[in-house]
């Protein structure tokens, strides 16, 4: 029995954070074994907000080495820049006709960059999660790993991928989401910690990167928000900076809630935040090593994303063909070899 495909992706918008690696990447690497893994940098998704060229090349080319640096194995899954295969644009404009403006108008993400990004709030951003849903759709893609911030969008892909089967027959797999388990599908911002943590958040001291050194992690452990009740408990109305940095230790650690209160229990605040920060330390520790590494190497990044392309572009065309079929386009010889049609 074939097995289940698996499609997701991270923005090149500047380094990812802490929340980026427990929320997804590290759920992606552990999928490899029993999952058909697409795993996308979605580049075209970035340009939704302004990027100077240069820096924003390099930050593509950082991510996906990230992705390698992470457990992302190319002899395993296949391993992607999202502008390199042009059907995903292509088959977001023909999803765009089946998606209805009231759907795109509800979509939180929208409204919250819509109030960030006030000068610039273009028409991408407001179709972007059509071209998530045409990413998602373009490979038959069975299951979604994402954090929790996603799961509207994701919602969405399914609604348009039922409304088109219903118009034009069983075209599309309708995915499903797998939020991450175990703490880490919302990880929080350190310093405002009912905020998720996001790497667009201006202060340095909110966020963790993953390729931050050992000692810029710890101090921004020590530095992270608690409050004044002295307990270290899961009530994260009232205690949502401890509820936090549980939640990282426990999802560092593969430790579940209950074991993390009995281990930091008659514990100050100083302690769970050391021993966050060397958990954290000693998990991203090989991942920054070795994406240094991968960075020294340019030939060897472009050809593992020459062949990530060319197996993902042989993947998309078989569906495309599909899609153009039952929308009744007829195809283009030179591109499917024939026209088509019934
Ligand atoms: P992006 O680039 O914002 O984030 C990449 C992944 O990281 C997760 N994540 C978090 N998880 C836990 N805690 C956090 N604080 C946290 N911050 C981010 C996100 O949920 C995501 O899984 N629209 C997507 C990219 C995308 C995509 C797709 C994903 C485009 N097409 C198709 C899946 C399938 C995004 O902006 O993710």
């Amino acid at each position: 029995m074939s097995k289940p495909i698996v499609f997701s992706g991270a923005q090149p918008t500047g380094q990812l954070t802490l929340g980026n690696y427990l929320g997804a990447l590290r759920q992606w690497t552990r999928m490899q074994e029993d999952h058909d893994c697409i795993f996308c940098v979605v580049d075209l998704h970035a340009l939704t907000v302004r990027q100077d060229p240069a820096i924003f090349r390099e930050r593509i080319l950082d991510l996906a080495a990230l992705y390698l640096a992470c457990g992302i194995d190319p002899d395993k899954s296949v391993i992607f820049i999202q502008s390199h295969v042009p059907a995903h644009a292509e088959l977001a404009w023909l999803l765009s006709t089946f998606t209805m403006m009231g759907e795109l108008d509800r979509m939180t993400q929208f409204k919250d960059k819509a109030r960030s990004h006030a000068h610039n709030v273009n028409a991408g951003l407001y179709t972007y999660p059509v071209l998530m849903a045409a990413d998602i759709l373009l490979y038959g893609t069975h299951r979604v790993p994402v954090g929790e911030d996603q799961k509207q969008h994701l919602e969405l892909s399914r609604d348009v991928a039922v409304r088109f089967n219903g118009l034009h027959g069983p075209v599309f797999v309708v995915p499903e989401p797998l939020v991450t388990g175990g703490g880490a599908a919302r990880i929080k911002d350190l310093q405002e910690p009912t905020k998720k943590m996001s790497k667009s958040v201006e202060s340095d001291l909110a966020k963790v990167m993953i390729l931050d050194t050992p000692d810029a992690i710890l101090k921004k452990f020590k530095k992270a928000v608690t409050d004044g009740l002295g307990v270290i408990s899961d009530d994260e109305a009232n205690q949502p900076g401890v509820v936090n940095l549980l939640n990282i230790w426990r999802a560092a650690r593969n430790a579940s809630m209950e074991e993390a209160l009995a281990h930091f229990s008659h514990n100050m605040y100083g302690k769970l935040k050391v021993e966050t920060a060397e958990a954290v330390i000693a998990l991203l520790d090989p991942v920054r090593n070795r994406f240094n590494e991968l960075r020294s190497d340019p030939a060897e990044l472009e050809g593992i994303l020459n062949r990530g392309a060319n197996q993902a572009l042989e993947r998309a065309e078989g569906m495309m063909k599909r899609v153009m079929t039952a929308l009744g386009l007829p195809l283009h010889a030179g591109r499917f070899g024939g026209l088509g049609g019934k």
